[in-house]
Order: C-alpha cells, then structure tokens, then sequence
C-alpha cells in the first residue's frame, strides 16, 4: 500500500501549484492528477454539483488504488471535504485559504482574501472567517469570476488577465489591505501578474507548500511513505480536451528531480 500513488485533483489545472510542491517535498511519491477541466469552473457552481463531482473522482482515483487524495481546490475543500472524510476510508487533504497566517502578518489590519464565489459562499469558509474575525483585523473577501478561465486557457499575463487581475485588486488594496490570500489554487500561477499590478509591498499568501507539508506529516503518521528511492512520476487525467491539459502541464508543472 505504501508504494500506491497519491491522488490530487481539482476543478482544473489549478492543483498543479500544489502538485509541484507536493513533488518537491515528497521527490520519491507517484501521483495521479485529475484535472476536472470538462466540469472548470467550479467558482459557479452549486455546492451539491461540485460535492457530486468531488465523489466522482475519489472513486477514480480510489479504483487506482490512491493511498491518501489531496483535494488540490479551495472550492472542492469546502464544498466536500467534510463528506469524503465520512465517506471514504482514505486519508484526505484538504486546502484552507491562509487566513490565519494573514492576520498573523498584516501591519495595516486588513487582509482580502481572493477567491470563488461558490468558496466564498460554503458554510465551511464562513465557520473559519468566524473563527479568526474576533480580532481587530478587517477581512475583505473578493470573488473573481474569470480568473480562473485564463490559467485554464494558458493566459497568465496577457492584458485580459492583468485587466481582470487590476478590477478584483484595486478595491482591495484602496481599502488599505496589504495582504492579499490567494484562496484558489489557480492563483499562484498569477503571482507575476498580481504583483505587478499590485506593487512589491503587498504581501502575497498561497497554502501549497504547507499543504505539501501536511500531506508528509500524514504519510509518516499513517506509515504510507513510500519506500522508492527514485524519482516518482505523475500519471495525468482530464475530464476536459487532453491536447490542452498537454500543453498546461509544459507551461505549468514542474519535474522535481532529487536534490
Ligand atoms: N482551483 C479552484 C480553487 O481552488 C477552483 C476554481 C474553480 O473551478 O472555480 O478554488
């Protein structure tokens, strides 16, 4: 069991920033990743339809025998991740918008948080914005319709992008917020761009590398580590057009070789 791969998915291409991490962190895992394209965006969707599509995957991914599944979707986490752990026997990670390490780092006492509608709108996302508004820190969350379609579509700096990245930013940071939670896993790829948009002295905040961190801490406390000493591979799926997933993963994933 220990040498089975480990299933990620998410709405779309998106997961892949936390795939690369996952493979930087564990170099020697096998992966499967399952990119929801044909079903992207989820950010629209009701939380049954995205729960229905969640459940879907899990059982490809645990019919090819996946040892723990990474649910690589803020909007999947929150719509899902709660059934699949009453559901199914596996290990599941899920993803959290970064929130408390915001609050944790802000000096002007207001973080936004960018992210989907439908993540923005799931019960789970308001009992953790509950749990972390006690303070004084302000929370301005921020749905981006159509971010999303840009990674998918490979578009991650062209003026499309920057527009859309300038219109969901500007209020945010004009209301004096100087962190800024990218809570979908599509928006790390858009860093440069949001970045630039936003100026250096905005504090970006993505979850993958600790979700990475996470995922080892369960393999080890479960005893699933792999005991390869090779480097692992991913094997990749798509609900969506193969061709385009192809070329997403030669823009998008990297290939962490040992060392
Ligand atoms: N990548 C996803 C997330 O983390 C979902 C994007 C979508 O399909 O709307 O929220």
């Amino acid at each position: 069991m220990s040498n089975a791969p480990i299933g990620v998915f998410d709405s779309g291409v998106g997961g892949i920033s936390v795939l690369n991490e996952l493979r930087r962190t564990l170099p020697h895992e096998d992966f499967i990743y399952y990119a929801d394209s044909g079903y992207c965006p989820y950010g629209g969707r009701p939380q049954s339809e995205i729960l229905a599509r969640a459940s879907t995957i899990t059982e490809f991914l645990l019919a090819q025998h996946a040892k723990l599944i990474v649910v690589a979707c803020n909007t999947a986490t929150i719509a899902a991740v709660e059934y699949l752990r009453a559901t199914y026997p596996t290990p599941f990670i899920g993803m959290e918008p970064a929130i408390k390490p915001a609050i944790a780092q802000t000096r002007s006492g207001v973080i936004g948080v960018l992210a989907t509608g439908a993540a923005l709108a799931g019960e789970r996302f308001h009992r953790l914005l509950a749990q972390h508004s006690a303070g004084h820190v302000r929370i301005i969350t921020q749905p981006c319709p159509g971010l999303v379609e840009q990674v998918e579509a490979g578009d991650l700096d062209g003026p499309a992008t920057s527009a859309l990245v300038e219109h969901y930013t500007r209020p945010v940071v004009a209301a004096g917020a100087d962190t800024l939670v990218l809570g979908c896993t599509h928006y790390p790829f858009l860093r440069p761009v949001i970045g630039a948009v936003v100026g250096p002295e905005i504090h970006l905040l993505d979850t993958g590398a600790a979700v990475a961190r996470q995922t080892r801490r369960v393999l080890e406390r479960e005893g699933l580590l792999t005991s390869a000493k090779t480097a692992g591979s991913v094997a990749w799926h798509t609900s969506g057009d193969p061709a385009q997933l192809t070329m997403i993963v030669e823009l998008l994933a990297h290939d962490q070789r040992d060392g």
